[in-house]
């Protein structure tokens, strides 16, 4: 299975945060966002990465991720010129994709949580192996402001809707999602929504319509956070810290990751650590070397 991260958008909800750099390479704690939506997809077994993102901020996406063999990934890179809808990563990302399955995964998304770890490879190799989609939902208590689905006890989505203004439940679907390959060509015949984009949501409810569409309910034993607005950033980089500084382990750091999994070895993460210069980021890692 291969991964997309989509790391476009203007981010103007984060003004003037955001005028010079992207929202997905602002701080959350002690490392850029976009670091905890890749250790989701390196969790998940994933090795291969598209980072979607604008021409403008690109080339620092490039700058900090390299092309991944530093943790034993291969990174790609593309544009998105303007932000055309979530669905618009198969379009960007359709020769990156080939004929493998995939997941896409927002770069504001943070996830953290037990248990975690392995039912992203379940999901995984669920589409992997059996093919349709397969997403999570998420209890809120705003659920208009996202995804809303329905579904049965067996996981099966019943009713899916895009910002709903009387949403039908409150789980909000949150931003990643696994596909097969059949993904890229519902992208293709998309329609643009009411509001100008291609949504994630009409992809999900095709398959949905076709019957494919599993759901993975997440409980509270799980953290999905969203960083999208000054208030909801703050609050993400202050839950991280507060679990890093209790357990003294890093949440969601791709160093720590490959290395867990096997992606490089303990020479290979001595190295890393070089680079890291005299930060807490790199004592907690130095932890792991004992
Ligand atoms: O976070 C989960 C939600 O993400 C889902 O529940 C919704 O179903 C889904 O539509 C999406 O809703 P948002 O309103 O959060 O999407 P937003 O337009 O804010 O885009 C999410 C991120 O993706 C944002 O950081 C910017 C980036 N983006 C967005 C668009 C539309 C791109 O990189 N390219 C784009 O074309």
């Amino acid at each position: 299975m291969k991964g997309i991260i989509l790391a476009g958008g203007k981010g103007t909800r984060l003004h003037p945060l955001t005028i010079v750099t992207s929202k997905q390479l602002l701080p959350v704690y002690d490392k850029p966002m976009v670091y905890y939506p890749l250790s989701m997809l390196m969790l998940a077994g994933i090795r291969e990465v598209l980072v979607i993102s604008t021409p403008e901020d690109l080339p620092s996406f490039r700058r900090l991720l390299r092309d991944g063999s530093q943790w034993g990934m291969k990174f790609s890179y593309a544009e998105q010129d303007q932000p055309r809808g979530l669905a618009d990563a198969f379009r960007v990302g359709k020769d990156f994709v080939g004929s493998d399955p995939v997941c896409l995964i927002l770069g504001d998304n943070i996830f953290f949580g037990h248990g975690l770890p392995a039912v992203l490879r379940s999901m995984a190799a669920r589409v992997s192996n059996g093919g349709g989609a397969a997403i999570f939902a998420y209890p809120v208590q705003d659920p208009w402001r996202y995804g809303v689905i329905e579904f049965d006890s067996e996981g099966k989505a019943l009713s899916l809707e895009e910002k709903p203004a009387n949403p039908r439940s409150n789980y909000a679907v949150p931003g990643m999602y696994f596909y097969d390959n059949q993904v890229i060509q519902i992208a293709a015949e998309l329609k643009p929504s009411p509001r100008g984009e291609l949504e994630i949501t009409d992809v999900n409810l095709t398959y949905m319509r076709l019957g494919k569409l599993f759901v993975q309910e997440l409980g509270r034993g799980v953290a999905w956070l969203d960083a999208g607005t000054h208030e909801s950033l703050l609050q993400a980089a202050a839950f991280i810290q507060t679990v890093e500084e209790r357990q003294g382990m890093m949440i969601s750091s791709p160093e720590e990751i490959a290395f867990r999994m096997g992606f490089i070895d303990r020479e290979q993460l001595r190295r890393l650590l070089d680079e890291l210069g005299n930060s807490t980021y790199r004592s907690r890692l130095e932890t792991l070397l004992k």
